[in-house]
């Protein structure tokens, strides 16, 4: 049976990894920051981009970019680092700028969540509201047993938007999984406001944030369910490509 956990923020799926060790035997993690790291990285590749590496520095964004001569994006505070061609929003990653380009991108709990899960999973993948049907239907088609979904948060605390998500992913993984607490208060959640999920993140701390710096184009956006098939999957050379 396929067994899902779920995790409300990296730490708690590290200090899990310490006392069980998981993650160095058994399947697949799957990283979410669908506000908004890991939408624009779905969104990119759906357009193209030929790979996307996350880091956590934006010296080492900088420096990765100009090496292989990627586009660089990115954000801190939210805003576009100064320099960069794109931010962290993915109506900026269309397909007349990526298509065929490498995109590296430095946000700052996304890319937090990815090096923290980096370490010690052998299988990592990122979703979103946009991928959150084609990342389930990899899953069941893959056979894969197990799934750790671990949730970005917003600076070490749980974010109501990734914890929809992993809650939208586990209602289309179908009824014969086993799920953690967690995962269980997450697929609850999601299938009490999934016919307003908007609605849901309007008084929640990060989507308030975003809508006063004038970014509401963007939640509209990454509340898309489904709009695209890509799925990120990290290579062994360290860049997310499509599955
Ligand atoms: C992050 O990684 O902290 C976020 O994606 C922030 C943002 O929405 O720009």
């Amino acid at each position: 049976m396929l067994s899902v956990r779920a995790f409300p923020v990296p730490c708690a799926a590290t200090i899990f990894d310490a006392d069980e060790g998981f993650w160095h035997r058994e399947g697949l993690t799957i990283v979410i920051d669908t506000l908004r790291m890991t939408s624009v990285a779905a969104a990119a590749l759906a357009n193209g981009c030929r790979g996307v590496l996350v880091v956590e520095s934006v010296e080492e964004a900088r420096a990765t970019a100009r090496r292989v001569g990627a586009l660089l994006g990115g954000e801190r505070g939210a805003l576009r680092v100064e320099g960069f061609d794109c931010g962290n929003s993915p109506l900026e990653y269309g397909r007349e700028l990526v298509a065929e380009r490498l995109v590296v991108l430095t946000t700052t709990n996304g890319a937090r969540a990815v090096e923290c899960v980096r370490r010690s999973s052998r299988r990592v993948w990122l979703a979103a509201f946009l991928n959150a049907g084609a990342v389930a239907e990899r899953v069941l088609t893959r056979g894969i047993g197990c799934v750790s979904i671990v949730c970005a948060g917003t600076q070490g605390l749980f974010s109501m938007e990734d914890a929809l998500t992993a809650g939208a992913i586990v209602d289309r993984l179908g009824k014969a999984i086993q799920l953690n607490d967690f995962a269980y208060a997450c697929v609850s959640l999601y299938r009490s406001f999934k016919y307003d999920v908007k609605g849901a993140l309007l008084n929640t701390h990060h989507t308030q944030r975003l809508i006063s710096l004038g970014f509401e184009q963007d939640i509209d956006f990454c509340l898309r369910e489904d709009a695209v098939d890509s799925v990120p999957a990290l290579g062994g050379d360290g860049w997310f490509v499509g599955v």
